[in-house]
């Protein structure tokens, strides 16, 4: 039986997790469980899992719910990300996945590492923010980075074998907006760009993909589950989203991972692995729509050669990227920016980024992410609504 932690429970990804490992009462048991604010979610998660405890962000919600659940049996209430670093560290889990959005995944990632846990991890924020030191934690420590995003659980299935490969190719729909001009998304809406056409998801990785910043994001997260030169990462559109990605090995053979958009499959592939388990799903049936490839339009989505462009640039170049997308699209998503002032911001701030270094320290990443939120809010002020 392994003991797992859900970093993220309560989100898209997080709720995957949860059915999957429901499906697998024999294999999986939940240690623990790690949400922000949705407490009442997180608590009726909990319960139905038999989790030992529940951790909350949200000191606020974590106390309301005690006080809810007074003399009820149930899982452990643990308020605040210091005392959720606490139990992760000394939590029985093996395994740990990485289900948070955003930057906030950084802490518990680093400390489920240090503390000999396998990551499982969606959050590409991580990677992209801290990569290089993320890795190096990984590898000091002799554990593993397993991939949930459904691109890079394809390229893991793919390279198996460990086999020498020319390149990867990503997979991408194209978002919401495949083939508009930048003048017609100059008035897109919040709920234009929420409107994904192949998958559900929260809302920050939705705007992602309407912006291409997310398969800019993958970029990098590539580079580092991979160790492969950014040259040797590319993009194709697939709107259908059935192929997940490919590999050319040297030979020019190449291989791709097919399937339904459904995150059930590389979360379980990653809880798995190297067996595989049956999952209940409808079988692929290639014979209902053709599968068709282009190439992204870049000049109109110009996050995808932002983030390549900010992954060679290495450093602490990622980290500013990524701060400054969150904060850009934090305000897009509270419709206080337009849809196009995303990219902006994020050009502005990179722009202003004159001190790159390499990274050695995890205090030079939390300098650089805080600076980079301030510079977006204040270059913000340009573009407010
Ligand atoms: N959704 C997908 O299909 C998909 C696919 C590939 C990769 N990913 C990646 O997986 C990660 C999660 O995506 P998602 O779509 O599942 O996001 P989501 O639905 O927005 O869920 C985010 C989760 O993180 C928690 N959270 C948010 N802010 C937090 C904070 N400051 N501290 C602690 N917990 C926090 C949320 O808790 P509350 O609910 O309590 O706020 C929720 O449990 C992202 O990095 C995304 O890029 C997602």
């Amino acid at each position: 039986m392994t003991q797992i932690i859900i970093l993220g429970a309560t989100g898209s990804v997080g709720e995957t997790a949860y059915r999957v490992i429901q499906a697998q009462p024999d294999r999986i048991a939940v240690d623990g469980l790690v949400a922000h604010r949705q407490a009442e979610k997180l608590w009726e998660m909990g319960q139905r899992l038999h989790a030992n405890w529940i951790g909350l962000t949200d000191r606020e919600q974590a106390a309301e719910l005690r006080h809810q659940h007074q003399g009820q049996s149930g899982p452990r209430i643990i308020s605040g990300m210091d005392d959720i670093l606490e139990a992760i560290a000394i939590s029985p889990a093996t395994k740990v996945i990485g289900a948070m959005s955003g930057f906030s995944g950084l802490m518990p990632t680093l400390t489920a590492l240090e503390n000999g846990k396998d990551i499982l991890l969606a959050n590409k924020e991580t990677l992209v923010a801290a990569g290089d030191l993320v890795q190096r934690v990984a590898l000091q420590r002799g554990r593993k980075i397993l991939p949930v995003d459904s691109e890079h659980s394809a390229i893991f299935q793919c390279l198996a074998l460990n086999q020498p490969f020319k390149r990867i190719l990503l997979t991408c729909s194209g978002g919401p907006f495949r083939g508009r001009t930048k003048e017609e998304l100059k008035t897109v809406t919040v709920e234009d760009a929420l409107r994904h056409p192949n998958w559900s998801m929260g809302a920050k990785i939705t705007i992602d993909s309407a912006t291409l910043m997310n398969k800019g994001l993958e970029i990098i997260e590539a580079h580092h589950l991979f160790g492969v030169p950014y040259e040797q990462v590319e993009v194709l559109i697939h709107p259908q989203s059935i192929v997940h990605s490919l590999v050319e090995f040297v030979d020019g053979a190449t291989m791709a991972q097919l399937g339904w958009p459904d995150m059930a499959v590389p979360v379980q592939v990653a809880l798995s692995w190297p067996d595989r388990w049956p999952l209940a799903g409808p079988a692929l049936d290639l014979t209902q729509q053709p599968l068709t490839f282009d190439k992204p339009d870049t000049d109109t989505f110009e996050a995808l050669d932002l983030a390549r462009q900010a992954g060679i640039a290495g450093g602490l170049m990622p980290t500013v990227l990524n701060a400054a997308n969150e904060v850009a699209v934090g305000l897009f998503l509270s419709r206080s920016i337009r849809f196009l002032s995303i990219v902006e911001i994020i050009k502005d701030v990179l722009g202003a980024f004159t001190d790159n270094t390499s990274v050695v320290a995890l205090e030079q990443i939390l300098e650089a992410d805080r600076w980079a939120r301030r510079q977006a809010e204040d270059m913000a002020m340009r573009y407010r609504l």
